[in-house]
């Protein structure tokens, strides 16, 4: 299918990019070796991204639950991350790409935040693909740190308290860090796992799940694609009847 035939193309497109260090060991090769690897199939997503009109592609890059691995790999990742940012954003700025981190950013070291702070800031106006990077992130986390932050509105500002009190989901949506973000359409985990694994618990109520069994440095444009052809024909029913 080409990029004119394709319909229902999902806005927002979210990646568990699982399997790296399986593909590794399958090529008897360190972990990490499956971690750069994975770094050609972000930038094969990005541009099929881009070629399709998805206008949010969002990945799951390192979970809070992470934190607990070898410290050395913990290391490789950060050190991973901040290489990557540095070699891609001409790139993707050009291409019109608005790079967002989202996670717990308190728990990253001082220099991967400086640089994502600038790749935030050159790229704040660009509006051709939003590219969410969720780093230190958990869907638990998430959620936690919304109520907490709706407790000290409601306590900094009590003239707001029954407002707060009185708001629906909309309302608890902007205390997530998602927050101005659509909930994802389509999550896609590679590696055969069938498990979210703390991920976007609260935004991904609604979205479509599909779990393939490639491995993530071998998840590229055509696998992308597969993947956007599964979600053109799924039947979203939202609990009603059609
Ligand atoms: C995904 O690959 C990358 C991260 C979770 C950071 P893994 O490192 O989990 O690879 P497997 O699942 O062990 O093969
Ligand atoms: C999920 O992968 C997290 C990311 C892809 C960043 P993991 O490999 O950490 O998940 P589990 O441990 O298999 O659930
Ligand atoms: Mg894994």
């Amino acid at each position: 299918m080409s990029t004119e035939t394709m319909t229902n193309i999902p806005v927002h497109v979210s990646l568990i990019m699982d399997g790296n260090g399986r593909w590794a060991k399958e090529r008897g090769k360190e972990r990490v070796y499956g971690h750069f690897e994975g770094v050609g199939s972000v930038r094969a997503c990005v541009e099929a991204s881009v070629e399709y009109g998805v206008k949010y592609l969002s990945l799951y890059a390192f979970s809070e639950e992470n934190w607990n691995r070898p410290q050395e790999e913990v290391d490789t990742l950060m050190g991973l991350m901040v290489k990557a940012m540095a070699d891609e954003m001409d790139s993707l700025d050009k291409n019109g790409v608005r790079f967002v981190v989202l996670g717990n950013r308190a728990r990253l070291a001082d220099e991967l935040n400086a640089t994502i702070d600038s790749c935030m800031e050159r790229t704040k106006d660009n509006r051709t693909l939003t590219l969410i990077i969720f780093l230190s992130y958990s869907g638990k986390w998430d959620i936690l740190q919304a109520a907490r932050r709706m407790a000290e509105d409601m306590m900094s500002c009590p003239e707001r308290c029954q407002e707060i009190q009185e708001m629906g989901v909309d309302g608890f949506d902007r205390y997530l860090v998602t927050a101005g973000i659509p909930d994802p359409d389509l999550i896609v985990r590679t590696s055969g796992e069938s498990r979210l694994s703390n991920y976007l618990l609260w935004q991904g109520a609604y979205s479509e799940l599909l779990f393939v069994d490639t491995l993530w440095p071998d998840f590229r444009k055509d696998e992308f694609r597969k993947a956007l052809e599964s979600y053109a024909k799924r039947d979203r029913r939202y609990g009603k009847v059609k």
